[in-house]
């Protein structure tokens, strides 16, 4: 992970790469730094910790000059502590580097290096770029970068300076996202446009093994042997969905984005190009993807065996990556990630194509990696999503998974006109039924509270409110800390009925009317063993419940109800988070966009 910036311009650099930071902050936050061209030499401020502690830092120091490289850390290789902080000197001081990725070959690099007399101070698998290309530098800093770019291995976008061009910056890519933007007498590079938005207005996705040579007087691009190509600036697209209440949570206010979502995905669903896609043979239908990515992907594939009589093969990226063999050749790989830059789901959709799939995805960044890989991508409209936790990309990935669903069942004739309008009309009444649910948070904080020293939370369904349940487990341990499950509720007593007791707490979802006597039951298992039950059910099922907590949520087919329990589900783990004191938006040891394997 980490997020990555350069800035080259008229402007003082300090500020316009701590802003930037800022909005990459997202992307890990165990440690960040600058360096800058002074005039003179390189100079270089780095702190672990939050980017407040480098902010301090930097008031103290105050470095200055208009060319320089910022990073925000996730670490991988070496603990999070001052000296393995990016950026990092060549030996002499006369280049520094961030990096984001990993470097696969490094700890051989790092030999060689040492061979030739190289003191390696740290513990990272990036401080070796910076003396690679030191090591290749004679006298032109291009053919130091290229040679050096054909040396590493693993993924990597590198932003480097050298103090022999004091108005130039190298922006390097593989395997790890970075974009280059065109401003007014500055441009800069980063790992994604939002650190530098509002200076850049024109914009490049770099590609792998790309370099780009960025300079106030402009662009150039080359490949890894130094050879120029040609490349197009586009405008960049209108940010949606970024107000934000002052002082508010992310996570909070991208809850709260959820209804609009759910109403632009509606309305910008490809119908024709699913169609076109959709209307091929295949062999087999895989889903893959991680986190809630996947639990997305569970909610589809309950849907395509209901509704279109289709098996659907879920595959959790990582997973699916060690499989050997049993491919189809013809299949359809829907791929799902909200950045479309998971290392994992990326890997897995390459593994896909190569044994010639097609790929429909759905991701919420158009100019992302995992888009370019795809035949068809169905852009999930929610806008940028900055909070760790995916709140309103879950549900929006949810809604347009089950939008292909009703596609697919259409093309293949295996649901009639009148049923297909019928729920094609639940699906539009979604956005209003969800921003029905957003309006009783305030019961929810209550419950949350009660449940805030819970010494474990368990979450129980059946059918899909099971994979609503998985999500709704991995929202709170991701944010609160607290250790929570999610099982399928007839699972419960196979097991893990022996963990009930007085302090634990069942979260049981309990949406579909025909499982409503069979909920019922899962409660009464909970509460007579002691433990506390809070209940997710819908407004028609009135089951007789002993539980502590029912929490409603409107009526809608039992297929599409993950897009409402997911609501109820993720602001219970924000208020129990908040309660517990923990930082929503930026959990510990987690980055929003997981770019290594
Ligand atoms: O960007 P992606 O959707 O591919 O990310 C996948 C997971 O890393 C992500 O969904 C993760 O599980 C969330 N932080 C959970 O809230």
């Amino acid at each position: 992970m980490c997020g990555i910036i350069g800035y080259v311009g008229h402007r003082q650099a300090v500020p316009v790469l701590l802003k930037g930071l800022k909005a990459l902050e997202y992307r890990g936050y165990d440690s960040s730094g600058v360096a800058l061209h002074t005039g003179a030499s390189l100079s270089i401020v780095k702190r672990a910790g939050r980017l407040a502690n480098l902010e301090k830092a930097i008031e103290q120091s105050n470095p200055t000059g208009c060319l320089g490289i910022g990073h925000t850390r996730w670490a991988t290789h070496g603990v999070a502590t001052d000296l393995n902080a990016h950026p990092f000197l060549s030996t002499y001081g006369k280049f520094a580097v961030v990096h984001n990725g990993i470097i696969a070959n490094y700890l051989s690099l790092a030999a060689s290096l040492r061979e030739r007399g190289v003191n390696l101070t740290t513990d990272t698998d990036s401080e070796v770029v910076a003396h690679l290309i030191d090591h290749y530098y004679t006298g032109d800093v291009l053919s130091a970068v290229c040679r050096a770019a054909r040396e590493l291995k693993g993924s990597f976008a590198l932003g480097v300076i050298s103090v022999y061009e004091p108005n130039v910056l190298y922006g390097v890519r593989k395997d790890s996202p970075l974009v280059v933007g065109a401003g007014v007498n500055e441009n800069a590079i980063c790992s994604d446009i939002s650190g530098i938005s509002d200076f850049c207005g024109r914009l490049y996705a770099m590609q792998n093994g790309e370099i780009a040579r960025v300079s106030t007087q402009g662009i150039s691009l080359y490949d890894f042997y130094g050879k120029s190509r040609s490349f197009d600036l586009s405008p960049q697209e209108k940010e949606e969905n970024s107000e934000r209440e002052e002082n508010e949570d992310y996570m909070h206010c991208e809850i709260r984005q959820t209804p609009l979502a759910l109403l632009s995905g509606y309305e910008s669903f490809p119908e024709k190009e699913a169609e076109t896609v959709l209307s091929k043979p295949y062999d087999e239908i895989l889903l893959v993807g991680c986190g809630s990515a996947y639990h997305a992907g569970l909610v589809f594939k309950g849907a395509m065996r209901e509704l279109a009589d289709t098996q659907v093969r879920e595959e959790i990226a990582s997973e699916y990556l060690t499989q050997k063999g049993g491919e189809k050749r013809n299949a359809l790989v829907v791929a799902v990630s909200q950045s479309g830059e998971t290392a994992d789901t990326l890997l897995a959709v390459e593994k896909a194509k190569r044994q010639g799939a097609t790929v429909l995805s759905v991701c919420n960044v158009r100019a992302s990696s995992l888009v370019r890989l795809s035949d068809l991508a169905i852009i999930t409209r929610c806008g940028r999503e900055r909070a760790v936790a995916a709140t309103k990309s879950y549900v929006a990935q949810v809604h347009s998974l089950l939008l292909l669903c009703l596609k697919y069942a259409e093309i293949k004739g295996k649901i009639s006109k009148n049923k297909l309008n019928e729920l094609k009309g639940e699906i539009a009444a979604l956005p209003e039924k969800a921003e029905r649910v957003i309006e009783e948070e305030s019961y929810l904080s209550k419950v949350a509270l009660a449940a805030k020293d819970a010494e474990a939370v368990f979450f129980l369904g059946r059918g899909q409110d099971c994979y609503a349940a998985k999500e709704g487990s991995l929202k709170l341990k991701e944010i609160s800390y607290l250790f929570s499950e999610a099982y399928p509720s007839g699972e419960l007593k196979h097991g893990t009925l022996a963990l009930m007791e007085k302090g634990v707490y069942g979260v049981v979802i309990a949406t579909d009317p025909a499982l409503a006597e069979k909920n019922a039951a899962t409660v009464a298992e909970i509460t007579c063993r002691g433990a506390s039950a809070i209940v997710v059910a819908s407004e028609g099922i009135q089951p007789d419940m002993r539980a502590d907590y029912v929490i409603t949520v409107p009526d809608t087919h039992p297929l599409f109800s993950p897009v409402l329990t997911a609501i109820v589900l993720q602001e219970f783990a924000y208020y129990v988070a908040k309660a517990r004191g923990c930082d929503v938006d930026r959990p510990r040891n987690l980055a929003k966009s997981v770019t290594v394997e």
